[in-house]
């Protein structure tokens, strides 16, 4: 038996792709590595998002190539593999910069590992792939295997036609592309009958999904939610990331009438100032989004919102930033992520007049991520003695815990749940925690204390 240690960097479409190389590696003789020194093969799963994230991967290469070189010694050889997006993005260039790396492989071509290596076997030398459609790879891929959990991701959707500005996702990731209806149906029912209770479709841009029915029509994302909440055993479904301009009808209607949809959305706005937006090139306004937020809460008035943000695009003025925490105190967040701003090559912003200082960058971040925390707080701190239903995921560390996750996506830690995980429990919330609540079990015979006359 040979042995793999995959590490993963970046959104949840990349720990997607890390469960399909681990699936397509096991019928090679590969078995899942504690650590990287235990192991035959490492890959490392690369995201290109920011500089920070894309420059870490070299140092990790260094630490890697050492390791390498000591496993040699000993006479057990091990095969280096950069995959994701930083891969996509530089190629050849990684192998120039550390020639222990082995094979290059971006996000659409990693169904062609086996072969790469096969390749690595009978000549030796590096080995490079960075130009497959979505398409071939999805057909070429095995089964998704056992090691989903209650909570599962399903890829429905890749790459992105909108080029915002800052962004280097339509580049390493391609462009949109949507898989069939049926294939997703059936590896949904897979997935359930591997353990799953609940699953979160993914997609760079997932509400702008529009693949192929088995009628033969173009499916919304509504519309494939609608399918998949009939799916037996299937209790839970979320999707992410969104963009607001695809934010359609149908899928505000979704979280009104179909109860397996939880009331959670990630809708990323990324500045509430008009001339950022703009310049971002999201093709909307803070108005527009705000219209849609309250679309969305007519609909489900208890959806958790979420979002992304950056700070310091080139040219934001106080002014600006000051709309964008306007915007936040508008709309009141569940949770959400926050960027300084990181200039991406060949990306048209990054060659934009007014770039800004780190230091005020900084500040700024600072500054809205206290305001966001603290709303994240007052979110949590409104479930308090709420009874909320949580689908237990995995054991906690202390001793017969459990951990699952609200509707709204919370952590909750509750005593004496470890035997319920992968089921669904009512829990009253009893704690809030910085990152988590505390709950217990809500038994039910309490629960049928309410007088029946
Ligand atoms: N498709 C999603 C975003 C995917 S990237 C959307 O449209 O919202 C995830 C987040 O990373 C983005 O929402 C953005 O906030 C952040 N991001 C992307 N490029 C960035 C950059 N150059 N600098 C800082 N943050 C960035
Ligand atoms: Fe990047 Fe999202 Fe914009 Fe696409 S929509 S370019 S993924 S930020
Ligand atoms: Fe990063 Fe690629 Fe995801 S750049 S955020 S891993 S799509």
């Amino acid at each position: 038996m040979k042995k793999l240690f995959i590490k993963t960097y970046g959104c949840q479409m990349n720990v997607y792709d890390s469960a399909r190389m681990a699936d397509l590696l096991a019928p090679l003789g590969y078995a899942p590595a504690d650590s990287p020194d235990q192991a035959d093969m490492v890959i490392l799963n690369t995201c290109h998002i920011r500089e920070k994230a894309a420059e870490k991967i070299y140092s990790e290469l260094g630490r890697l190539k050492r390791l390498k070189d000591t496993r040699k010694l000993h006479g057990r050889p091990m095969t280096i593999v950069v995959a994701g997006c930083v891969a996509q993005a530089e190629g050849a260039e990684i192998i120039a910069r550390q020639s222990a790396v082995d094979i290059v492989v971006g996000p659409q071509s990693y169904h062609c590992l086996p072969e790469m290596l096969a390749k690595l076997a009978r000549s030796g030398g590096h080995a490079l792939q960075t130009d497959f459609p979505a398409e071939a790879k999805f057909d070429s891929l095995p089964e998704q295997n056992a090691r989903a959990g209650p909570a599962a991701f399903l890829t429905v959707q890749e790459g992105c036609d909108r080029f915002c500005t800052f962004c280097v996702v339509p580049y390493t990731r391609g462009a949109e592309y949507s898989r069939p209806a049926a294939d997703i149906l059936a590896e949904a029912q897979t997935l359930v009958a591997k353990g799953a209770r609940e699953i979160t479709l993914l997609g760079q841009n997932v509400n702008a999904y529009r693949g192929m029915g088995p009628d033969g029509d173009s499916w919304t994302l509504a519309r494939l939610i609608g399918v998949l909440a009939r799916v037996e055993g299937l209790k839970r479904l979320r999707y992410t990331t969104n963009h607001p301009r695809d934010m359609a009808d149908d899928l505000i209607a979704a979280h009104r009438d179909v109860d397996a949809l939880m009331p959670y959305l990630h809708l990323p706005i990324q500045s509430g100032a008009d001339r950022i937006l703009l310049a971002m090139n999201r093709q909307h306004t803070a108005d527009d989004y705000l219209r849609l937020i309250e679309r969305v809460r007519t609909a489900r008035p208890d959806i958790a919102l979420s979002s992304d943000f950056i700070v310091g695009f080139p040219g934001e003025s106080e002014k600006d930033f000051d709309a964008t925490m306007s915007l936040v105190r508008k709309v009141g967040y569940a949770q959400a992520f926050s960027f300084m701003y990181s200039r991406r090559p060949g990306t048209p912003a990054a060659v934009a007049p007014g770039q800004i200082p780190d230091d005020v960058k900084n500040e700024r971040l600072l500054a809205l991520q206290a305001l966001l925390a603290s709303q994240q707080a007052a979110f949590n701190a409104s479930c308090q003695g709420r009874v909320l239903s949580v689908l237990f995921e995995k054991p906690g560390r202390k001793d017969g815990q459990g951990v699952g996750r609200t509707p709204y996506l919370q952590p909750v830690h509750v005593d004496g749940a470890h035997t319920l995980i992968g089921q669904i429990a009512d829990v009253r919330i009893e704690a809030v925690l910085p990152n988590s609540l505390k709950g217990s079990l809500v038994s039910h015979t309490a629960r049928r204390k309410v007088p029946v006359h």
